[in-house]
Formats: C-alpha cells, sequence, structure tokens
C-alpha cells in the first residue's frame, strides 16, 4: 500500500506531537544517559513478550550490576543469568550475553547498521529496528505486536498479524511511515500508543491522537482488528521435583543447555506420565538413581505450583527427598546454602516451588513444622513464567 503524502505526514506529526506530550519516563529513556545503544538494547530485549513495569527494576538492577556492554561482555554467564532470573525466556538472555562478546570482538561496540545488527545471536527484525532508530537515529522500521495492532487498525488491514503475508505488508507500512527525522520516537510512539490506548480488546479511541487518520476507527471496526489469535492445543504435564539437602544445603542440578529454561539451576525433577503423585515419586526415585549413581528416598509431597508456558501447563510437585550424602558437587551439581539463593539462576516458578514448600528452613522436618501451623501444606500456588 502506498500511503498518501498528506496522510503520512498528518500520522507523523500527530505521534510525535502525542509522544513528546506524554511519554512514559523510562530509564532507558533517561536524559541523564542520551540514547546510549546498550540500555536500548537490554530494555528491547527485556520487554520481549515482558510488560513495561516488570521490566524496569530488573533494568535498573541489570544497568547497576553491568553499567556496559563491555562490562556485561566480561561477566560470568552464571551471574548474568542469576540476575535475569524470574524475567523467563532465558534464550533472551543466553543470546544477549553472546551478542554483547560478538558485538565486542567485531565492532568494539554495537554497530549503527540494521545489516550489521541483524548478524549478532537473537537479533531479529523487530529488535535490530528498534536500536538502530531510537540509539542510532537510522529511519528504520520496528514492528512488534503492540505497532502490529495500531497499524492494521489504522490502516484496516484484516487477517492475523503473525501471518507471513499480512506481516511483509505491516513491516512495508512501518517503512513508509517512519521519518528521516526522529525515527526511535516515531517508532516509540507506535509501541507506546499500542501499550496504552490502542489496546487489544479495548480500544480506547476517545483518547486517539490518530483516531480520524484510523480506517477502522473510522468503519466501526476497531475492536474486531486483529482477529483473535487461533492458539494450539496446549499440553499439561507434570513435573515431579526433589526437595533434597546435604547438611542444611540444597541440592541444585543444572538444566540442559539449548532446552526449555537451559543453564539454569534448578531442583532434580522429571516430567511425570498420568496425573498421580504415586508415579510421581516411582519417576523421581528412578531418575534421581539415574543422576547421583545410588538409591534415593522420595517421600511426602510438600507442595504444588502450576505454571502456563506459551505451550504447556505444566504442575510442578516438590517432594522431600535423600539423596546420597557422598556426591561431590561438580559442573552440573551443586549444593546452595538457604541465604545463597538469589545469586544463583532459578526460574521464578522454582523459587516459588520452594517458597511454597516453606525452603529455605533449617531442615526439612523445621519447614514441616513451620507449614502445620499454617493449614494445608500443598496449597496450589499459581507461580509466575
Ligand atoms: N515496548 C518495546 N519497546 C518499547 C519501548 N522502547 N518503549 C515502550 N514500550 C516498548
Amino acid at each position: 500500500m502506498i500511503v498518501p503524502p498528506g496522510r503520512r505526514a498528518a500520522l507523523r506529526r500527530r505521534l510525535l506531537a502525542w509522544y513528546d506530550a506524554g511519554c512514559r519516563a523510562l530509564p532507558w529513556r533517561s536524559p541523564q544517559h542520551g540514547a546510549d545503544p546498550y540500555r536500548v538494547w537490554l530494555a528491547e530485549v527485556m520487554l520481549q513478550q515482558t510488560q513495561v513495569a516488570t521490566v524496569v527494576p530488573y533494568f535498573e538492577r541489570f544497568v547497576a550490576r553491568f553499567p556496559t556492554l563491555a562490562a556485561l561482555a566480561a561477566a560470568d554467564d552464571d551471574d548474568v543469568l542469576a540476575l535475569w532470573s524470574g524475567l523467563g525466556y532465558y534464550a533472551r538472555c543466553r543470546n544477549l550475553l553472546a551478542a554483547a562478546r560478538a558485538a565486542l570482538a567485531r565492532h568494539g561496540g554495537l554497530p549503527p547498521s540494521v545489516e550489521a545488527l541483524r548478524a549478532l545471536p537473537g537479533f531479529g527484525p523487530y529488535t535490530a529496528g528498534a536500536v538502530a532508530s531510537i540509539a542510532f537515529a537510522l529511519p528504520a522500521p520496528a514492528v512488534d505486536g503492540n505497532v502490529a495492532r495500531v497499524l492494521a487498525r489504522i490502516f484496516c488491514v484484516d487477517g492475523e498479524p503473525g501471518a507471513p503475508a499480512v506481516q511483509r505488508g505491516l513491516w512495508a507500512l512501518a517503512a513508509e511511515l517512519v521519518p528521516e527525522d526522529r525515527p526511535g520516537d516515531f517508532n516509540q510512539a507506535l509501541m507506546e500508543l499500542g501499550a496504552t490506548v490502542c489496546r487489544k480488546p479495548a480500544p480506547a479511541c476517545a483518547r486517539c491522537p490518530v483516531r480520524s487518520a484510523c480506517a477502522a476507527h473510522r468503519a466501526g471496526r476497531a475492536a474486531e482488528i486483529p482477529p483473535p489469535r487461533r492458539r494450539g492445543a496446549r499440553r499439561a504435564a507434570v513435573i515431579a521435583c526433589a526437595l533434597a539437602e546435604v547438611e542444611g544445603a540444597l541440592v541444585l542440578v543444572r538444566r540442559a543447555p539449548g532446552g526449555l529454561l537451559g543453564g539454569l539451576w534448578d531442583l532434580p525433577a522429571v516430567e511425570v506420565t498420568g496425573a498421580s503423585s504415586g508415579e510421581g515419586t516411582a519417576a523421581l526415585r528412578r531418575a534421581l538413581r539415574a543422576r547421583f549413581g545410588e538409591e534415593a528416598a522420595v517421600g511426602e509431597l510438600l507442595a504444588e505450583v502450576e505454571r502456563t508456558l506459551t505451550h504447556r501447563d505444566l504442575e510442578l510437585r516438590a517432594f522431600r527427598c535423600e539423596v546420597p550424602a557422598t556426591f561431590a558437587p561438580r559442573e552440573d551439581v551443586r549444593l546452595a546454602a538457604p541465604g545463597a539463593l538469589d545469586g544463583i539462576g532459578l526460574s521464578a516458578a522454582t523459587r516459588a516451588l520452594l517458597a511454597a514448600a516453606g525452603w529455605p528452613a533449617r531442615t526439612p522436618d523445621a519447614a514441616r513444622e513451620r507449614r502445620a501451623g499454617r493449614g494445608d501444606p500443598t496449597r496450589r500456588r499459581r507461580a509466575p513464567a
């Protein structure tokens, strides 16, 4: 679609005026730091699939610890994962670290070019466009879910925004619209409009600065564009987890790299087929024997939490276990003292499971006694990702 120059100019002018009048003060936009490419990039990676309110405290902690690209590139992988822990989608974090090192080695920093950014690990078209436009003032489009919805409505684009043909059309529109002057602010105005006004189920058209230029609004179709996404069937799984201590320290194992939550530390665990806790204990006993080479004891169920992932509904169950005290910590097995958990990369779901089971307490027995005063120890909780 070719956007008539008058309409293009009106959209740019109104969006930028709206952004200037009320854009949110976010730490990666701080005038103190200017458009620091490292901070812009870090924020964009954290903001993928994650809301601004969740990201802000993680962002602040992250830049306090790793204030520059060079500091991040020199960091220990485990320290970075530990700071990310709880934010979810851990492949983002592993790619972040790989890209920091590659950018430093290849270019001495983040390169001011969409093509060179795209060649770094984890840089898709959105992240490359966002960093190029916001940090380097290059007129590159950046279409995330919010921007896709805004453009689909303004230009009345039917079809699922995720479909390749629709995506191509929306990127072409974004490329036509992004101005030479202030491309980063323009892209962020589109993102911000999508996040705060042109929202998914209930667009607040009365507050929209571009409603008079919006085809869906004019046609009375804003709420029905884009159509709801068809989701594939979700798979349910039960994971039996071992809460085992050696001299008061918790036994943790490292998840295989590359897989779900790869590289994070976790309780020793096994996916259980069938839903009865009896099957959970037998499978867990076998898994512990395979992992530690000796018979392990699997005891009572201490807690359960539920967790929703994109394609799976997980139920995590913690069983009190005893593992052979003779095992030696190694690359993929470690002990964590009660005060040390904060500095270790654990998923938010595992932290929630530990909290539900009452750990850390001095001993599993003490944990049980504490819970006895608090009612049902296996009360279900919903866990964040
Ligand atoms: N979502 C993704 N990137 C964003 C940004 N730079 N500002 C606000 N929301 C965003």
